[in-house]
């Protein structure tokens, strides 16, 4: 929904997504449903997308010219969403968002901001890590309750 309050981006459409059109809709979608549900969001009232807006050929890597041709559709989009938080999954939105070459451990664990629209910016792993990583699993719990904890003004038990 374009009023969402949160906005999460991903990478790019996997195969799944590209047959529907629709983001996260595969195995990560999957677990990025079951990380919403373990924080209290249902999945129609955020907003998800991803840093590319075509797949790239057998799931390689986002080239520099594709993120940089994608930025300004990225950048309107976000404009016109003005979520209250984003959630960057994974090294390379990350970086697309926050224009930086950092690692995604240097990234997380505090706030930024998105572009002149000061819009706060949380960092952590994409759901696709998840599948191969399950042990950080309790680290993208820690960074998504520390998220919501800046969207409610409460204190956050955030820690790395
Ligand atoms: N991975 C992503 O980054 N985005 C999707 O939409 C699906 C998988």
């Amino acid at each position: 929904p374009i009023e969402a309050d949160w906005l999460f981006v991903g990478e790019a459409p996997g195969s799944e997504e590209d047959k529907q059109g629709l983001p996260f809709v595969g195995r990560a979608g999957q677990l990025l449903n079951s990380i919403l549900f373990s924080i209290e969001l249902a999945r129609d009232k955020v907003y998800i997308t991803n840093v590319l807006k075509c797949r790239p050929p057998q799931n390689r890597d986002p080239m520099g010219e594709e993120l940089s041709q994608c930025e300004p559709f990225l950048h309107d989009q976000i404009g016109r969403i003005k979520p209250e938080i984003i959630v960057a999954m994974g090294r390379f939105a990350a970086q697309a968002l926050l224009k930086s070459t950092a690692s995604i451990a240097e990234l997380r664990g505090r706030q930024h901001e998105y572009s002149e629209l000061k819009i706060p910016l949380v960092v952590t792993y994409h759901p696709a890590y998840l599948l191969r990583s399950l042990l950080e699993k309790k680290k993208v719990w820690d960074d998504l309750r520390f998220a919501k904890s800046l969207l409610d003004g409460s204190e956050s038990e955030w820690s790395v």
